[in-house]
């Protein structure tokens, strides 16, 4: 079963989000196993320190080498990835989410705070990985997002594996429109041949708008597939 360690200063947040929807159904059904570990308890002060301030001056704290390491050590399995999570990494990507669920069995998460991390934790990981061009108060979040992802493509967890097959960067391209009941609203019409019932015509629609929305939106999307 995979399993996701999370390393923070806040395991409470990490915690409570898990403790909900789908990641709670997934652990319950013992398809995955999340653990949110508290850096400071890696600690050996009696202030329990996990920042201090950065050589050479400048703003804000720097997180401490020793605390992460004792807990990487303390925690990592035979098969386990560390990943910190960094604006510095590269993005992660619906390719990279496969491959996170098809290589490993451990996945310890190591979420910064305030400036960073000491740099010399870098020798201790396996990669750095980032969720998106902005900066966030701290890796949490973004620790959530890879679990959320990856979580989500383990057989089972998602309750109809048709829906996965179609998503959105799944095939390269974005996802067809959606449409529910009702049949009208305020004016907005569901579009014709989804109410035909001919599956073969409803077929080539959405693949259709898949890609006109591919073209006008990640055009980017379409030059990577021919790569
Ligand atoms: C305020 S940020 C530090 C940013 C750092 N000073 C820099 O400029 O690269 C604090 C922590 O949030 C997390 N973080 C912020 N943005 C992120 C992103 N885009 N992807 C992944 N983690 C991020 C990282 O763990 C980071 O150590």
């Amino acid at each position: 079963m995979l399993s996701f360690d999370v390393l923070t200063i806040f395991p409470k947040l990490v915690q409570d989000a898990v403790d909900v929807g789908l990641l709670a159904k997934a652990c319950q059904t013992k398809k995955l196993q999340i653990h949110a570990h508290d850096m400071r308890a890696y600690t050996e002060d009696k202030h329990r320190r996990v920042d201090d301030e950065p050589y050479g001056g400048g703003a804000g704290m720097v997180m401490k080498v020793e605390p992460i390491v004792k807990a990487l050590e303390a925690l990592a399995g035979p098969k386990a990835r560390r990943i910190i999570l960094s604006p510095r990494g590269p993005l992660l990507t619906q390719e990279k989410v496969r491959a996170l669920l098809a290589h490993d069995e451990q996945i310890i998460l190591v979420c910064g705070r305030y400036e960073g991390i000491d740099e010399r934790v870098l020798p201790f990981v396996d990669e750095e990985l980032s969720i998106g061009d902005y900066i966030l108060a701290g890796g949490e979040y973004a620790a959530l997002v890879v679990i959320d992802a990856v979580a989500r493509l383990i057989p089972g967890v998602v309750g109809d594996a048709d829906s996965l097959v179609e998503e959105s960067l799944e095939q390269g391209v974005l996802e067809y429109p959606h449409y529910t009941r009702p049949r009208e609203y305020r004016g907005l019409q569901v579009p014709d041949i989804l109410l035909s019932g001919d599956h073969q015509k409803i077929a080539a629609w959405r693949k259709e708008q898949s890609e006109e929305l591919t073209r006008k939106r990640r055009p980017d999307l379409l030059k990577k597939g021919k790569k």
